[in-house]
């Protein structure tokens, strides 16, 4: 058996162009199983673009994009559901839903990506004891703070048990001391096992949390 690291992510010199413009522009690189890292760069670089072409919301003008060994422009119809159980994200602006309380919330990612209804009220409780929310399962969006809500967002991405997580700007809406907070809750995910890819343009959590950077500027790393 091999104890050697494995890649989760393989970028082979993508390109993504809208129109014209190439949001991403000839871009290599790896994410090994279990690595931390940060995509940084300016507003407007690439980073979202590089992330959706992870998850396979969208398909890239050339190049190749492995995840966890699959091809994923190759990804049938059926394979999808599948797919995306191995990959959870959260976003800047949480994305929760406001008319369904914090256990609703997620039941509704376990639904959609077809986990088995037995084990939802299991998986509930671990993820919301995992974020520190055990307390406000059943509150709703509006009775919670920025940061509780970006914890009911990554109880939810964690629900399905990822085997990655890709986090768009996660802290981009939260004080200092609350990202800060919130990137320890990372932390623990990571050391925890989860591969974690975030892009971020807070120089400070870059600064304090020293991850290998993937720097993208006009879509192409330098
Ligand atoms: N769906 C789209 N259609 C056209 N242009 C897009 C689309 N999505 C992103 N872009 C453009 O691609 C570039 C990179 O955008 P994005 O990946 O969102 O950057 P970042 O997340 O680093 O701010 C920007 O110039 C943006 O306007
Ligand atoms: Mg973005």
């Amino acid at each position: 058996m091999s104890h050697e690291k494995k890649n989760i992510i393989h970028f082979e010199k993508v390109t993504k162009k809208f129109g014209g413009m190439a949001a991403v522009d000839n871009v290599s690189f790896d994410v090994e199983d279990g690595e931390f890292v940060f995509i940084t760069g300016p507003s407007g670089a690439g980073k979202t673009t590089l992330l959706k072409l992870i998850l396979g919301e969208i398909s890239s003008s050339s190049g190749e994009v492995i995840v966890d060994g699959v091809n994923v422009e190759n990804l049938k119809e059926k394979e999808l559901p599948y797919f995306r159980q191995k990959i959870g994200i959260v976003f800047q602006d949480f994305k929760v839903l406001p008319q369904r309380s914090v256990s609703e919330n997620i039941e509704v990612a376990l639904a959609v990506t077809g986990v088995d209804e037995a084990q939802w009220q299991e998986r509930i409780k671990h993820v919301l004891k995992l974020v520190g929310l055990s307390r406000q399962e059943d509150l709703f969006p509006s009775q919670l703070s920025g940061g509780e809500l970006q914890r009911v967002s990554l109880a939810r991405a964690l629900s399905v048990n990822p085997k990655l997580l890709l986090a768009d700007e996660p802290m981009g809406n939260l004080d200092w001391e609350t990202s800060d907070s919130i990137m320890q809750l990372f932390e623990k995910i990571n050391k925890e096992g989860k591969t974690i890819v975030m892009a971020t343009h807070n120089l400070e959590i870059v600064k304090k949390y020293k991850k290998r950077e993937i720097h993208i500027v006009g879509g192409k790393i330098n």
